[in-house]
């Protein structure tokens, strides 16, 4: 009798844990990229490989980023060149510069997804961030090879670092919205990629939105 009773009541609890986007992150690549996710945990991608996993609905502050040079030992510790998360695999917290960002928040009050890149953490791995269902079809890529021609001054091994972290000043790591203007710096990054966010607090034309709960395909050298 008891079983009988609380089945119901058992799926009920349950159906709501059933609302998740479900994320697919695809390594087109030519190198092994170690995905990073938070939420979500990181996993090794070589070449063709791709992971999916559920994001719980009403996320904010989502973040997903490739790390390069990674070793990990059995249990999962160890180090990455770009985009390490604490020295741990299975990623919870964010990501060292540089590496190139997306964010997300889902199901945001009025329903809307929100979704960009960002290179204000500098950049390692060329990617794409693209909706693929609800019919929403829009979102934004950095495909071009931004290390190629990094600045002098911002080039680290693996990546292009960005200039709040190398330089550490007002000028470039913002301290309030008033005092943020974009900088040389800023604007290599914005030339390389349109779509994305090129300093903090960069005007909001790089954020995309889809309806709540849209699924979505990250992909590594698009
Ligand atoms: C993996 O590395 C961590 C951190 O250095 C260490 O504590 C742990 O014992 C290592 N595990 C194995 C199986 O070597
Ligand atoms: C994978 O990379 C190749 C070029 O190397 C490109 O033509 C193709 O469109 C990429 N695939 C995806 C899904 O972006």
């Amino acid at each position: 009798m008891a079983a009988q009773n609380t089945l119901p009541l058992l799926l009920l609890a349950l159906l709501p844990l059933a609302a998740a986007s479900t994320f697919d992150v695809a390594n087109n690549c030519s190198y092994t990229v170690w995905a990073a996710a938070s939420p979500g945990g990181g996993i090794q991608l070589n070449p063709g490989q791709s992971w999916s996993y559920n994001v719980p609905d009403g996320t904010t502050g989502g973040r997903v980023w490739p790390r390069t040079g990674c070793t990990f030992n059995s249990t999962g510790n160890g180090h990455c060149q770009t985009g390490d998360c604490g020295g741990v695999l299975a990623c919870t917290g964010s990501g060292q510069s540089p590496n190139t960002l997306t964010e997300y928040s889902l199901n945001n009050p009025g329903g809307l997804d929100y979704f960009d890149i960002s290179l204000v953490d500098g950049f390692n791995v060329p990617l794409s961030f693209k909706p693929t269902s609800n019919g929403c079809t829009s979102g934004p890529s950095c495909a071009a090879d931004v290390n190629a021609q990094c600045p002098a001054e911002l080039q680290v091994p693996g990546g292009c670092g960005d200039p709040c972290t190398i330089f550490g000043t007002p000028e470039y790591c913002c301290p309030s919205p008033s005092s943020c203007n974009p900088t040389k710096y800023s604007k290599y990054f914005k030339s390389q990629c349109p779509q994305s966010f090129s300093y903090p607090y960069d005007d909001n034309s790089a954020t995309f939105a889809c309806p709540g709960n849209t699924n979505y395909q990250i992909v590594f050298c698009p």
